[in-house]
């Protein structure tokens, strides 16, 4: 489908994304690059980059990978350098790399309830805590007026609570809190704008392959709203919103991008 930005809204600025290798995450590399962007993207498959960045650039992007995980702290500063090193400025993170798997909570070892915190949780502050030093005004290759901005990909499986995902739903919840903490305290001092994105089931994810593959012909289509499953456009147009100028009053929110689902009940 084609935007509805403008195709130079992110003209000449830089984005990091974590997990921008596949799903949700390359979808926003690809559309931040068609508006206007230069892109990094982090993961920990260097196949995965590898292909995800030859797209790119095919597109006309300027896209380089940089192989990572969030879960290392020297990981995520030796990223954050090179993106900078490679491109001279750091305007937007992106953290959409994440973990997960179904399981019943009596099943979960606590090192798995930790595994998908670590990714999820302290990989999203990792990140954020990394890239401070270019995103805050006055930072390496900013003016002393102005800011970057923070995304964190999110989910709404944690308003209510949902079956096998007591992990990712602590985990998303501890990230909406960093989202919420990050904006007051960094908003405040340094010019970041931190916001985040809840997206509902989202078509042709390796998310939605892996926690219900059987959803899109189960009974719950006939009580979910709009248009059933999400497209992962609709979540890399909200993220162009958010970090663009459009967004430029919002802080701390995180929007949810789920077509009405999480307020759905059965209709009896
Ligand atoms: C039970 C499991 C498990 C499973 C792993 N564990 N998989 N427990 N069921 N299916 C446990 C292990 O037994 C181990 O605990 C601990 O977790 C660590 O497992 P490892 O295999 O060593 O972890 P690792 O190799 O680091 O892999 C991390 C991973 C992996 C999270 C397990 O699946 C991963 O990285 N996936 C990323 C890709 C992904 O899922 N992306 C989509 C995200 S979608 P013990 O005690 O045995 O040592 C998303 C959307 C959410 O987040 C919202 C949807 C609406």
């Amino acid at each position: 489908m084609e935007s509805p930005f403008k195709p130079d809204v992110l003209k000449g600025k830089v984005a990091l994304i974590t997990g921008g290798g596949s799903g949700i995450g390359l979808e926003i590399s690809t559309q931040f690059g068609k508006h206007g962007a230069s892109i990094a993207i982090m993961g920990r498959r260097k196949q995965v980059l590898d292909a995800a960045v030859s797209a790119l650039q095919s597109l006309g992007i300027h896209a380089f990978g940089i192989e990572g995980d969030v879960r290392k702290q020297d990981d995520a500063r030796r990223v954050v350098e090179s993106t900078y090193k490679h491109f001279g400025r750091i305007d937007i993170l992106v953290n959409a790399a994440a973990g997960n798997f179904l399981v019943s909570a009596e099943d979960l070892s606590p090192n798995g309830f930790r595994t998908v915190m670590d990714i999820d949780s302290v990989g999203t502050f990792t990140m954020c805590y990394e890239s401070l030093k270019y995103l805050k005004k006055g930072g390496p290759g900013r003016s002393s007026s102005s800011g970057g901005t923070i995304l964190n990909i999110s989910a709404t499986l944690h308003y209510t609570a949902s079956w096998y995902q007591i992990h990712v739903s602590a985990a998303k919840a501890a990230v909406d809190a960093t989202t919420r903490n990050l904006a007051l305290e960094w908003g405040t001092d340094y010019d970041i704008r931190v916001n985040g994105i809840a997206p509902g089931p989202i078509g042709d994810t390796p998310g939605m392959s892996k926690l219900a593959p059987e959803e899109v012909n189960s009974n719950a289509r006939d009580y979910m709203p709009l248009y059933k499953l999400g497209e992962k456009w609709d979540i890399a147009m909200s993220a162009l919103y958010l970090v663009s100028d459009a967004g430029k009053f919002i802080n701390g929110t995180t929007i949810i991008v789920d077509g009405g689902l999480w307020l759905s009940r059965p209709r009896h």
